[in-house]
């Protein structure tokens, strides 16, 4: 039925205009236009052929606003911001280079040609990409990239969405003891009986296996706990970005009356302080002493630590052909070709951005069928933190490092094994269903994902499936 009505639109549309205006380039009526110097050599492609739909606060060309076609187009306008804002890179990360994933998302739609979309070009001839385009596209991303991000990659393997992951920077080995300490102490909590490595165990994939982890006198909680694993990769933390950083983070679990279910640092404290080993090791570190901001920089400062290099497929980015099967290279192009690079790039294969759970079909409505369904307001994603609605059921892409270790899956919790989570994936997030034959390949990829902790595999439950 909506192709009809467009069809119409179209033809309505093409008498109105002549097929001068029609070649005519985008018309933005932009309020201010941010510089687009980011993009380098595509940024004329990019802020006449793409910029009208993925940007918000630019108005929609003229021809919008013509009956009939302003319903299609300003469904496009939504579903495109929906699939990628480039307002977050002009503005909010105006003085941040281009990121991963914008690249990652400009290469799959260039490759695989389907930007703009063919129901709009069919209206707008100008804004067709040429064959030309195309290569200029794809030329900058796989620069941009080099430059940028494939530091430690073999010049090969220079043009993968995914990187190598490297150790960070050495801290002062007294402060990381310390932080280690202050992670497994259970004085942190309230009565004394819950550490952070209760639910972020080290041999356990740096998670608990639950579905929600278990707090203090056995309060349950209402989300799944990521791994503390590669953490410090993510651009912000927590599932719906409420933390900045690992330090920030740190000062939550504390004081959740759910989790350790401390009053304040003062009553923490009171309990550490009458530790005199550990005091002396703290003074050592910290001249100021005991405070919850010195508490917090030791921990995240352990926890810049939890960084798992040497998986097969680190190997394989940095040259090994051998490292990987042929099965497991090809659940890797796979896991290209299905979208999934999109969103999971990067050393940590994800935390780099927030997308939509239900970008391409009903999540929530398709999971009230599942008798363990309970709709709760983590459910609301980043919205959850930001408060607007723009930002509801857009959650932090989880890293994929480890991930055989890490199950159950996603933020609820409730996809057991790694073929359910794909075919969500699949389904609501890179709307393409997953065959079968397919998903074996891509799990068979993910589990080279696994690596090193302090030289050893990292420790945990393998799914089976
Ligand atoms: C007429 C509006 C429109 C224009 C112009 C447009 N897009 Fe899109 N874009 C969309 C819509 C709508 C979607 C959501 C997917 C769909 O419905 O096909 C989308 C999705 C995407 C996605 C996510 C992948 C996906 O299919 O969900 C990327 C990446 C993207 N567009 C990049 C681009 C680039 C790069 C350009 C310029 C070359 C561009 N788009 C031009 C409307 C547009
Ligand atoms: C009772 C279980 C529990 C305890 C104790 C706990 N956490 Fe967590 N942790 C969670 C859950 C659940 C989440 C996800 C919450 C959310 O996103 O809203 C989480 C999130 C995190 C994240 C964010 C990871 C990401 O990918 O966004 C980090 C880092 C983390 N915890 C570290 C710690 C540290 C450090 C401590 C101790 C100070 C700690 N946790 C104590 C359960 C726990
Ligand atoms: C549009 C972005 C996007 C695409 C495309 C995408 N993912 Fe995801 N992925 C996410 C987000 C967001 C989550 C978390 C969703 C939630 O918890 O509600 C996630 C979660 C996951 C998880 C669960 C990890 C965990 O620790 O809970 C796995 C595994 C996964 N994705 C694999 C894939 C695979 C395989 C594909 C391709 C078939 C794919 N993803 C495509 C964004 C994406």
């Amino acid at each position: 039925m909506g192709k009809n009505t467009f069809c119409t639109a179209t033809l309505a549309l093409a008498a109105l205009l002549g097929s001068a205006a029609m070649n005519a380039p985008a018309v933005m009526a932009a309020q201010e236009k941010p510089s687009m110097e980011k993009f380098a050599a595509v940024s004329g492609i990019v802020g006449e052929k793409c910029m009208p739909c993925h940007s918000k606060g630019y108005d929609l060309p003229f021809y919008s606003k013509i009956p009939g076609i302003k319903d299609i187009i300003e469904k496009d306008y939504r579903d495109g911001l929906r699939a990628l804002d480039l307002k977050t890179e002009l503005v909010e990360r105006k003085d941040a280079p281009v990121s991963e994933v914008t690249l990652a998302k400009m290469e799959w739609v260039t490759e695989n040609k389907t930007m703009p979309p063919a129901k709009f070009t069919a209206v707008h001839w100008g804004s067709r990409m040429s064959d030309v385009d195309h290569k200029a596209v794809l030329d900058w991303v796989a620069t941009t990239r080099a430059k940028l991000y494939a530091t430690n990659a073999a010049p090969k393997r220079a043009n993968e969405p995914i990187q190598p992951i490297q150790p960070l920077p050495q801290e002062s080995p007294a402060k990381v003891a310390l932080g280690e300490k202050l992670y497994n102490d259970k004085r942190l909590s309230g009565d004394n009986t819950v550490a952070c490595v209760t639910c972020h165990q080290l041999d356990q994939g740096g998670i608990d296996n639950l579905r929600y982890s278990e707090g203090i006198k056995k309060q349950v909680g209402g989300i799944n706990a990521p791994t503390v694993f590669n953490a410090a990769f993510n651009v912000r933390q927590f599932w719906n970005g409420r933390a900045a950083d690992l330090q920030e983070q740190a000062g939550g679990p504390p004081f959740n009356p759910i989790e350790m279910g401390s009053k304040d640092w003062n009553e923490v404290i009171a309990k550490l302080k009458e530790d005199k080993e550990l005091t002396e090791a703290f003074t050592a570190v910290y001249a100021d002493g005991w405070s919850g901001k010195n508490i917090t920089d030791a921990i995240a400062a352990f926890e810049r630590t939890l960084v798992t290099p040497d998986s097969r497929f680190d190997l394989w980015l940095k040259g090994d052909d051998k490292a990987l099967t042929e099965q497991e290279l090809r659940g890797y192009n796979l896991f290209k070709a299905y979208r999934c690079a999109s969103c999971h790039t990067g050393k940590a294969v994800g935390g780099q951005s927030f997308e939509y759970v239900d970008l391409k079909g009903p999540y929530f409505a398709d999971r009230a069928k599942n008798p363990n369904d309970k709709p709760s307001d983590e459910d609301l994603g980043l919205m959850g933190f930001t408060k607007n609605p723009d930002d509801k059921h857009r959650f932090k892409v989880p890293t994929l490092r480890n991930v055989e270790l890490t199950a159950p899956y996603m933020h609820d919790g409730l996809a057991l094994t790694l073929d359910e989570t794909i075919d969500i994936m699949g389904k609501y997030l890179s709307g393409m269903n997953v065959p079968p034959k397919d998903r074996e390949d891509i799990t068979a990829f993910l589990r080279t994902l696994t690596g090193k902790y302090k030289g050893e595999p990292v420790k945990g439950s393998v799914v089976k499936k």
